[in-house]
């Protein structure tokens, strides 16, 4: 009854999560006994098989640490200076609360208005405006002076109260402020550096999500955060500066990764800094990753043309398939006339490379490179095209150890960027790093378009609608999760390995009709709600 996967993949067929469906198993555990701990790379434990991408739109110091916290983990971008890079490395890092607010710092003598608050409640003020002075005050926004002349927010800012220390934990925090019966405190590092900070808000918000499960820490105490770089020459400084700053793994981010440059990058990073997982990518066939392997690499990155926001297959016509998706309108929840309407998008071209946004994509890339590497010990990253719980419960059980996202973490709380409304959406900007907008930035060196005088978009740019914090849909997601792996009989991800290795775990293929069948449908309407 139904295939084993060998047999279903070995027929020159190129399948998407949704164009395959797993035969149910037996359940013989409760759903809140799977275990979903795991691997980033060889070295690197993780509690839930979530990473987020190494996208301007994704990444940063909020969504490493949130990630960090929940016990998954996030890759800082590189699409940017590299001194700021290692400085977002450095705040995810700094802090075991699970969310950094990025309060704003001000000099005594600064007249700030309104506006320098950028939202927020309160700023502080240090004795030269830097976190790496002596903290002197607190500025609160709604007593901002709003007169002809401002004046200097020494006169107005209030003393700084007691401040917490920024090794406590969310509970250890929470804890100080009920105790002093504070509404604000100022979190500072040991060398006295101002982090961050935390106020009652903040505590009620956190203790409205699901209770935080294990936080992933690395050998140094700290969050564990991984970084992104390129494969050009200057990439061996920014190399070097993110070491520095404690990234625990560096993902060379390259959109076709057997090539010459990332395989002399792999082995320099691997001769340089050997306490540092390397994770290499991306491939989508063994023979890509028999070279990767071979270089050094502690985990691999699997997909090609596969993301939301990905154009490589239409315009290079390479890649191999791994997901289904009806693109940006699927993930949004949009339609794609809306999502496109926002920011800067290249319609035109879109509408010239883009029959994707209307296709389908085929995909098989997972379970091929998993069953290769797991033969070396070297994790998985199922990389893009996850836009539900089932797609994510799909690409574990086909052999990845995590699942990495773009779009479904996109448009969250902790990602870059800031809400606009569109359309009666509320909605954050998404792009791809292959984008000409994001291009434009710095990241055609991931195309190894950065010698090319012409540059050819291998991404888009589009917006998806609010999620809320990822500390609140993550959990919810990975209990979804459990329970897709329960149906399967597989109390683990290693149990779940096992089964299709053993051939116990079975697939069919689903006609278009199946998936249909298998997505809501017969109703009037809906109201699309994720969570
Ligand atoms: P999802 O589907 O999660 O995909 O949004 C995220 C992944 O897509 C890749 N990525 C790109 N691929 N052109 C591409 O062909 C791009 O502009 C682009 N930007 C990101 C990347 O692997 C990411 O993790």
């Amino acid at each position: 009854d139904g295939f084993p996967a060998p047999r279903l993949f070995s027929q020159g067929v190129s399948y998407t999560y949704d164009d395959v469906i797993f035969l149910p198993g037996y359940i013989g555990f409760p759903a809140d006994a799977v275990d979903l701990s795991t691997r980033l790379s060889r070295r690197i434990p993780l509690s839930i098989p979530c990473v987020a991408s190494p996208m301007d739109t994704v990444s940063e110091a909020a969504m490493a640490a949130a990630m960090a916290s929940l016990g998954a983990a996030a890759v800082v971008h590189c699409n940017t200076e590299p001194h700021l890079q290692a400085s977002i490395v450095r705040a995810a890092k700094s802090r075991r609360l699970p969310f950094v607010s990025s309060v704003p710092l001000f000099s005594p003598a600064s007249t700030p208005s309104l506006s320098d608050f950028a939202g927020h409640d309160y700023g502080l003020v240090t004795e030269r405006g830097d976190s790496l002075s002596k903290l002197v005050g607190v500025a609160v926004a709604a007593e901002t002076s709003s007169r002809q002349a401002p004046l200097p927010v020494s006169e107005y800012m209030r003393p700084a109260p007691r401040s917490v220390s920024a090794s406590f934990d969310f509970e250890q925090a929470a804890a100080f402020l009920a105790d002093e019966g504070l509404d604000y405190a100022p979190l500072v590092s040991d060398d006295g550096e101002v982090i961050d900070l935390i106020t009652v808000n903040d505590v009620e918000r956190i203790r409205s999500y699901p209770k935080l499960g294990k936080p992933s820490l690395g050998a140094d105490g700290k969050f564990v955060v991984a970084a992104s770089i390129g494969t050009r020459e200057d990439d061996k400084r920014r190399l070097e500066q993110l070491v520095k700053a404690g990234a625990n793994a560096i993902v060379v981010d390259s959109s076709q990764g057997n090539s010459i440059y990332q395989i002399d990058m792999i082995k320099y990073a691997k001769k340089m800094y050997p306490e540092v997982d390397l994770i290499g990518g991306n491939v989508v066939t063994i023979a890509q990753a028999q070279n990767l392997v071979a270089s050094g690499v502690d985990g691999l990155r699997v997909g090609m043309g596969s993301g939301s926001i990905c154009t490589t297959q239409e315009v290079c016509a390479v890649g191999r398939g791994q997901n289904y998706l009806r693109k940006l309108e699927k993930i949004t929840g949009l339609r794609v006339a809306d999502v496109f309407k926002v920011g800067t998008v290249f319609y035109v071209f879109l509408k010239k490379f883009m029959g994707v946004v209307q296709s389908e994509r085929k995909a098989t890339a997972v379970y091929k490179v998993a069953s290769y590497a797991k033969d070396h010990n070297v994790p998985v990253i199922a990389d893009g095209g996850i836009s539900n719980s089932g797609h994510i419960v799909k690409a574990l059980s086909l052999g990845a150890s995590t699942v990495m996202m773009g779009s479904f973490l996109a448009g969250s709380h902790e990602a870059p960027g800031t809400y606009e409304y569109k359309d009666g959406h509320r909605v954050k900007k998404y792009r791809g790093m292959g984008s000409l907008e994001a291009m434009t930035k710095g990241s055609d060196a991931r195309y190894l378009g950065d010698t090319l005088k012409l540059k050819v978009a291998q991404g888009v740019v589009g917006a998806v609608a609010d999620k809320g914090s990822v500390l609140r849909f993550i959990p919810y997601t990975m209990q979804a999760v459990k329970q897709g792996f329960q149906d399967l009989g597989a109390s683990s991800l290693q149990s779940a390995h096992e089964l299709l290795r053993s051939e116990t775990i079975k697939l069919e293929v689903r006609t278009g009709a199946a998936q249909v069948e298998g997505g809501i449908h017969g109703l009037v309407s809906y109201e699309k709600k994720a969570f």
